[in-house]
Parts: structure tokens; C-alpha cells; sequence
């Protein structure tokens, strides 16, 4: 037997119907603000992975699925959406038609990732971004359409953490004080990731998830004490109108996120209850990356949702139920059965059948197991006489009528049970 790759799911009912209402609530929830449905391509250049996400981030650097095509060419499937997502914006030249574009886009990521409850190596995202404004209006506006949406999902225990990374100018200021603390510590005294992180990427190290790190860097300096007055007074902005919402927040002076690209507002929703990979959407500003991918100086921010996180805290009952099921005891029976199913179909009725003629006790086996309403049986007797047997499994009732009625009885009224 050939088994899935490991990391990889397969999503069936009832689990499926989790996602499709989060799709669902997302295209109804997101139309409101103004957001437009797009569909981008899973595999891209491997290089516009690298200059987006960045070459020293764990995504590009350890988690990418990469691979040469009959040319030669690098590939990778997707780790992420937004460097498509703007590489498209900048390619369809979108930014010529209006100056404010949002756009969401949902589907499957890939991450070559120690695969855990929470983590996989294929995993889904809605995945959200807005090109052309640089209020911090716009990003609390975003900040609060996820958290509409994650109420719409009834999901509660979550609280927002939010940071800025600030710009261009203050960060390389910041790192500079932090490389100076970093240097200070002894090699030892760091988990291995963090001796790589401290040369290659210094940032990652204040999320660093070793309890023994993490008390390392209990002072080490905070980037809000090294904005420039630009990017301060945009997140004292962002604070206020957030402050002002009905959004449980706390500022989370380390949260630093895995990609390169950000820059002053940056956010993550956490949950509680889900275990360690507790992280159930990120996102925050990109203004340098639509210029960095060759497009104009258009400032950007977005998100993304991890829909298998999200799924985890969800509760719904899936309604799946079938309204008739077909049972012909006859072979004579099958082609009455065929028509019977269609004509119900052409009411709008759920309908199946499994076109073996079996006994009444096994079709009614049958029909209960897929949750069916009603039986419809039709024997010998029944095509001779051109009626069929109706059974609601709900009450027990049953009754003969003429195959023709079905056209058109309504099967609500409950005198129909007593024509029999
Ligand atoms: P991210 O934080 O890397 O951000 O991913 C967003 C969400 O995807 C995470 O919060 C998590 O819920 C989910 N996720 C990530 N990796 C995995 C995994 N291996 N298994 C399951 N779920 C996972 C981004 O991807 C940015 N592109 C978000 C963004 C959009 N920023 C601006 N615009």
C-alpha cells in the first residue's frame, strides 16, 4: 500500500465541514470590508521565496519544499502566501487601477516543518493582504476584521499580541544593540539554534522557545525603546484605536515572527487550549516589499490564518444528513429506483442509492447508518403495481403511494402518514 507523505493529511467529513465554514464565514465576513477573492499559483520561483521571506529565516533557509524542473530551474511550493500574493500585484501592475487594493486568498502551504499536533508540512491558510495605505487605521482595520471573523467562527480564549518591528531607519540601530548583547553570552549558554540565530538572523533569538534562552534574554533590549518618531507615533495610533475596540490585547515586546519582511506593526492571535503550536494567525505591515520585488513604493500589511489551528478550536455539528434513501428489493425495481431518485433530486431533495437489490432489513440498516429521513422501498409487489413503500425512519410511519405522487406530496404534513 502506497501511504500519504509524512506531514501531509487527508481531510474528510466531519472534519472537512470545518473547513468549508471557515471558508465560508471568511468570503462573507472579508466582502464587507471591501476584500476580493484571488487565486495565485502553489509553486513559484524558489528566488522570490528568498528575497521576500528572506535567505537567513528558518522558511527559506530548513522548510521549503525546493526542487529543479526538466530545465533546471528552482521551484518551490509555496511556505506562505504573501510573496506571491505581491509578486501577482506586482506583475498584473494592479496598482495602476487604484491606489487602496485588498485582496484574500485561501488554499494549502507547504512547510518542511517537524511535523507535531498543530504543525504539518501541508497546512492551509486564509491568507489576507491590503496594498496602498500606510494609516495605522488600516492596520487596526485589519486587526479587527480577523477578530470579527474568529468570532463569527465562535471561537473564544483568544487574545491578539501585537509589536512593532519599526522601519528601515530605527531597526538596524536595534539590532546593532542587540548583536552588542548577544556578544556578551557565552556560546555554551545558548540552545543551538539560537549559536546560528545570534550570527545569522539576531531578531529570532528573543522568540526563541528554550525556557533556559528565553531567561537569557530577560534583558535584553526591546526594539519599542529604539523607534524612530515615525514608527513610534504609528504604533502609539495603532494602540489607541485598538484600545478603543472590544479586543482582549497585550503588547508582546518580543514577538518578533519568522519572516524577514515586516516592519512596524506586527501581530500574532494566540489561543489557549490547542498546546504548544498555539499561534492561530500572524501577520503585520511589509512597506518596503512590493519596491524590494521590483514594484513601486506601495506600503502593505496583511495576514494569515492557520485554518488546521483553527479547526482545533472550532465546534460544529455537521448537518449532513440524507433526506430519501432508495431501496429496490428487486432487480425488475432498479430502473423505478433511478427515477424515483431523480424526480426527488429535482425537488431538492439529498438523495442516494446504492442500486443492489437487497433485503428490507438491510436497506433500512443501510438508510439509518447514513442518517437518511426516509426509505423509499420498492419491491416486486410495488413495481407491479407502480407505487412505492415510504418510510419515515423518524417516526416509524409508513405508507403505499403511487410513484407519481412523489412529484409533488409535500412531506411535512403529517396527514400523509394516514392515507395508508
Ligand atoms: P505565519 O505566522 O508564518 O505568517 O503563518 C500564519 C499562520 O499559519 C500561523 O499563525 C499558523 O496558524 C499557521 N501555520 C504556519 N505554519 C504552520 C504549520 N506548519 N502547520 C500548521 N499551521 C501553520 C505567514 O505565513 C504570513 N504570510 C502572514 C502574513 C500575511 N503576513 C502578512 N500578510
Amino acid at each position: 500500500m502506497i501511504k500519504k507523505i509524512k506531514g501531509f493529511t487527508d481531510i474528510f467529513p466531519p472534519l472537512v465541514d470545518k473547513y468549508l465554514f471557515m471558508e465560508k464565514t471568511a468570503r462573507e465576513v472579508f466582502s464587507l470590508y471591501g476584500f476580493e477573492e484571488i487565486r495565485i499559483p502553489i509553486l513559484e520561483k524558489t528566488e522570490l521565496f528568498a528575497r521576500s521571506i528572506g535567505d537567513a529565516t528558518d522558511v527559506v533557509q530548513k522548510e521549503m519544499f525546493s526542487f529543479s524542473d526538466k530545465k533546471g530551474r528552482m521551484l518551490s511550493l509555496r511556505p506562505e502566501a504573501t510573496a506571491g500574493v505581491v509578486r501577482a500585484y506586482i506583475e498584473n501592475k494592479i496598482y495602476k487601477n487604484k491606489s487602496l487594493s485588498k485582496f484574500f486568498t485561501i488554499g494549502p502551504m507547504f512547510r518542511y516543518e517537524r511535523p507535531q499536533k498543530g504543525r504539518q508540512r501541508q497546512f492551509h491558510q486564509i491568507n489576507v493582504e491590503t496594498f496602498g495605505s500606510d494609516s495605522p487605521y488600516v492596520d487596526v482595520e485589519i486587526i479587527e476584521m480577523l477578530w470579527t471573523f474568529l468570532k463569527e467562527l465562535n471561537i473564544s480564549g483568544i487574545s491578539l499580541e501585537i509589536n512593532s518591528l519599526g522601519c528601515i531607519k530605527c531597526r538596524p540601530v536595534f539590532l546593532k544593540g542587540l548583536k552588542e548583547f548577544l556578544r556578551q553570552i557565552d556560546t555554551k549558554e545558548l540552545c543551538e539554534d539560537c549559536r546560528v540565530r545570534r550570527e545569522k538572523n539576531p531578531l529570532r533569538v528573543l522568540d526563541c522557545k528554550s525556557k533556559n534562552c528565553q531567561k537569557i534574554y530577560k534583558d535584553s533590549p526591546i526594539i519599542l525603546d529604539y523607534l524612530c518618531d515615525e514608527c513610534k507615533t504609528h504604533f502609539d495610533k495603532v494602540l489607541d484605536i485598538v484600545g478603543g475596540l472590544d479586543i482582549e490585547f497585550r503588547i508582546n515586546k518580543k514577538l518578533v515572527r519568522g519572516l524577514d519582511y515586516y516592519q512596524r506593526t506586527t501581530f500574532e492571535v494566540v489561543a489557549k487550549g490547542i498546546g504548544a503550536q498555539s499561534a492561530i494567525a500572524g501577520g503585520g505591515r511589509y512597506d518596503g516589499l512590493v519596491k524590494e520585488l521590483g514594484g513601486p513604493d506601495v506600503p502593505g500589511i496583511g495576514f494569515a490564518c492557520g485554518m488546521e489551528r483553527i479547526a482545533q478550536l472550532m465546534e460544529i455539528s455537521s448537518d449532513k444528513g440524507i433526506d430519501f434513501y432508495i431501496a429496490p428489493m428487486d432487480p425488475r425495481a432498479l430502473d423505478m429506483g433511478f427515477w424515483v431518485m431523480n424526480t426527488l433530486r429535482s425537488r431538492n431533495f439529498k438523495c442516494i442509492c446504492t442500486f443492489e437489490t437487497k433485503s428490507v432489513k438491510s436497506h433500512l440498516r443501510g438508510a439509518n447508518k447514513c442518517g437518511a429521513h426516509y426509505c423509499v422501498l420498492i419491491g416486486g409487489d410495488e413495481y407491479l403495481k407502480d407505487v412505492v413503500t415510504l418510510k419515515d425512519l423518524i417516526n416509524g410511519k409508513q405508507i403505499t403511494i403511487a410513484k407519481d405522487k412523489l412529484r409533488e406530496i409535500d412531506f411535512s404534513r403529517s396527514d400523509i402518514w394516514s392515507r395508508n
